[in-house]
């Protein structure tokens, strides 16, 4: 079960920052209003949400899961993939030394959280799977791998390639439901690294909605994709749809938008 929720507060620059869909331009006030709908739904399920301050100077800062991984056992703190992001990191250390150790990701690695699904079955396995994209190169793959080995955590590195419709990063793809359970795109359905695990697809057409995020036992997911919604719940999963129209036209997901801690 998650404790503790580390978000950011946009800033105004958020509508000025990266994506590399073609949605137009985030609503400010609209995006503020679904970030606040997160953070309460964050709190309805238990959460304890630590709220920190915009930062104008990073207009993607909001996306707090890129700048750390965040295990029971460790905080490794990213170095993002894009230059404009890298600055995030040194913004985060406070609040993560809190509640965890802080190991680093060094240079020439570069690493987004986005791209890293943990799976925890506490005592089956503990499995890191990261996935190489435009933001995660090899290097920073590896140091990850590394560091969490010495916490018994098994490593894995799928390259993707140009395979992924999704969106950004391998979380866009590939998502925890439960203990066992993944939600993938069909292009992830085959990797070898997650045949141990049952796995839902969501149906063509709606690749977005892999982007989910399991919350103490609700799957929260976008709104706008009944195929999956229907899905999830016939298999038994109870979701809570989040409006984020605005979130996606930042490249952004319902992952990207937390850290969450247990
Ligand atoms: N806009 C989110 C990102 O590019 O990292």
């Amino acid at each position: 079960m998650y404790k503790h929720a580390i978000i950011r507060r946009p800033g105004k620059s958020s509508v000025r920052g990266l994506t590399s869909v073609d949605r137009g331009k985030p609503d400010f006030e609209r995006l503020i209003e679904q970030h606040r709908h997160y953070t309460n739904t964050l709190s309805s399920l238990g959460l304890e949400v630590i709220e920190l301050e915009a930062l104008e100077e990073f207009p993607d800062a909001c996306f707090t899961e890129d700048v750390a991984i965040v295990t029971p056992e460790v905080a490794v703190i990213t170095r993002p993939g894009a230059d404009s992001r890298r600055g995030e990191t040194l913004h985060i250390t406070d609040v993560l030394a809190k509640f965890r150790q802080l190991k680093y990701i060094t240079e020439p690695g570069t690493i987004d959280g986005g791209d890293v699904l943990i799976i925890d079955q506490s005592c089956v396995k503990r499995h890191c799977i990261v996935g190489l994209s435009t933001r995660t190169n090899q290097s920073g793959a590896e140091q990850l791998c590394a560091i969490l080995s010495e916490y018994g955590y098994q490593g894995d590195i799928v390259d993707l390639g140009a395979d992924v419709p999704a969106a950004l990063h391998f979380k866009s793809s590939v998502n925890f439901i439960d203990s066992h359970t993944l939600l993938v795109t069909q292009t992830c359905f085959w990797l070898d690294c997650l045949s141990a695990y049952r796995k839902l697809v969501v149906p063509e057409g709606e690749e977005y909605a892999a982007n989910v995020v399991w919350i103490n036992g609700k799957v929260l997911m976008p709104d706008g994709y009944p195929a999956t919604q229907r899905l999830l719940e016939q298999n038994g999963f109870q979701t809570m749809v989040m409006p984020i129209s605005e979130i996606s036209k930042m490249d952004g997901g319902l992952t990207c938008l937390s850290l969450r801690l247990t």
